[in-house]
């Protein structure tokens, strides 16, 4: 993980979406940061430095005249890996764009050489405004990385133009990459295509044969490979999940345009994690009317889908990682997977297990390849086991 070890300082200013800041502290602290909040006067009306201290663990700093702190500034300015700045108000960008250094923030940002990521969040007129789009172009020169703001609601009201905070999980993920690009880990900069999700066919305009996956463990493999400093495409069939940030999405319904989608991006990648549930069946034909029940009886004809793996022409350097759910002795059935499919890893998990397969948050997998005997996993959080499939998957990265 990018962030563990590291040292982040948090600079919160004072916007609305400081409370959003509160659990960002906490999950950089969870990701096992070591995260020192600058609060700046108006941040403090917000929310109180003791919530962020409680957070954290670690003394929050909100003024530059604090004796036992004296040079915290300067300090704060070199030592840190990142600063992340969440929210940044109107003011504060204005305060950085022209150099100046009237409070413990502004003057560590101007004394600031290393990376910065800002959060900005303001009323959506203020963010439009030419003053604060110069702003930005000025500190984007000059290196800071942004994240948002977003379209969507404002405390102020409804609105549909940028002005809201990035969630704290984008600002994080975001974090993360920048990290990973920096420490130069092994998947930095490579290309890695995830299917996730199931697939849906049509019977008739409004009825599906589908499954009950909920794509979580794809999307996981997705961030973790984002947080690793990976270039991610995301193809994904319908789920209720929300996009990983930085990821590239392609939505796809059935497994014939999840097939068409993968080829289209595998060219130039260096893995691809199929962890989608692709229907292995559709209906022979899809009746253009919707079949009604008054019809009576119904026969459905089925033909299979397209073998994605199968059919795809696959660039010589693309480590092939294949995913098998059974019910029973899966490890012959992942061990032939591996050989007839032609994979370098099969992750296998069986659907019978409790806390393992479809629409749970957990998994546990025991993972196949060419090279040494199964690795078997405990049950763990989906997220835990992409982090422990990706370091294997690693280890054979040309
Ligand atoms: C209730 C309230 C909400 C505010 N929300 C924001 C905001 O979301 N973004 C912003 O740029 N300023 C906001 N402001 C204005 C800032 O607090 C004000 O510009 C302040 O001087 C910012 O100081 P700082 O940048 O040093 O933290 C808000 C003010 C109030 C009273």
């Amino acid at each position: 993980m990018p962030l563990a070890g590291r040292h982040v300082v948090l600079g919160v200013s004072g916007g609305i979406a400081s409370y959003k800041s509160c659990v960002l502290a906490r999950r950089l602290t969870e990701a096992r940061a070591a995260v020192d909040v600058v609060l700046t006067a108006a941040a403090s009306e917000f929310v109180r430095p003791v919530v962020f201290e409680a957070l954290t663990g670690r003394p929050v700093l909100t003024s530059l005249w604090q004796p036992e702190r004296a040079l915290a500034h300067i300090a704060l300015a070199k030592t840190p890996d990142l600063v992340i700045l969440a929210p940044a108000t109107a003011n504060l960008l204005a305060r950085a764009a022209m150099g100046l250094a009237d409070d413990l923030l502004a003057a560590l940002l101007l004394a600031r050489t290393g990376p910065v990521l800002c959060a900005p969040a303001m009323n959506d007129a203020m963010w439009a405004h030419p003053a604060t789009q110069a702003n930005v172009k000025t500190l984007g020169k000059r290196g800071w990385q942004f994240i948002g703001p977003e379209a969507g609601p404002l405390a102020e009201g409804p609105s549909e133009r940028p002005g809201r905070m990035s969630e704290p999980e984008a600002i994080l993920a975001a974090a993360e990459r920048l990290l990973a690009g920096q420490g130069g880990g092994r998947w930095a900069g490579r290309k890695v295509v995830v299917t996730a999700g199931p697939t849906r066919e049509h019977m008739d305009p409004v009825r599906v044969i589908t499954n009950p996956s909920s794509g979580r463990m794809g999307y996981a493999l997705a961030e973790a490979a984002l947080a690793r400093g990976a270039d991610v495409v995301l193809i994904t069939g319908p789920t209720e999940l929300p996009l990983p940030a930085g990821a590239a999405a392609v939505r796809v319904e059935t497994t014939a345009e999840m097939q068409r989608a993968v080829q289209a991006v595998l060219k130039d990648a260096q893995a691809l994690f199929m962890a989608a549930a692709p229907a292995d069946f559709r209906p022979a034909s899809t009746a253009d009317r919707k079949r009604a029940r008054s019809d009576g009886h119904l026969t459905l004809e089925l033909e299979a889908t397209p073998d994605i793996i199968a059919t795809l022409q696959r660039p010589k350097t693309c480590l092939m990682v294949g995913f098998a759910l059974e019910t029973g002795d899966g490890l012959a059935r992942a061990r032939e997977k591996l050989q007839t499919k032609r994979l370098d890893f099969v992750v296998l998990n069986d659907a019978l297990e409790p806390g393992a397969g479809f629409e749970v948050t957990t998994n546990k997998v025991t993972i196949v390849s060419k090279a040494g005997e199964p690795v078997i996993l405990p049950l763990l959080p989906k997220r835990d086991v992409a982090d422990r499939i990706l370091d294997l998957v690693e280890s054979a990265l040309t």
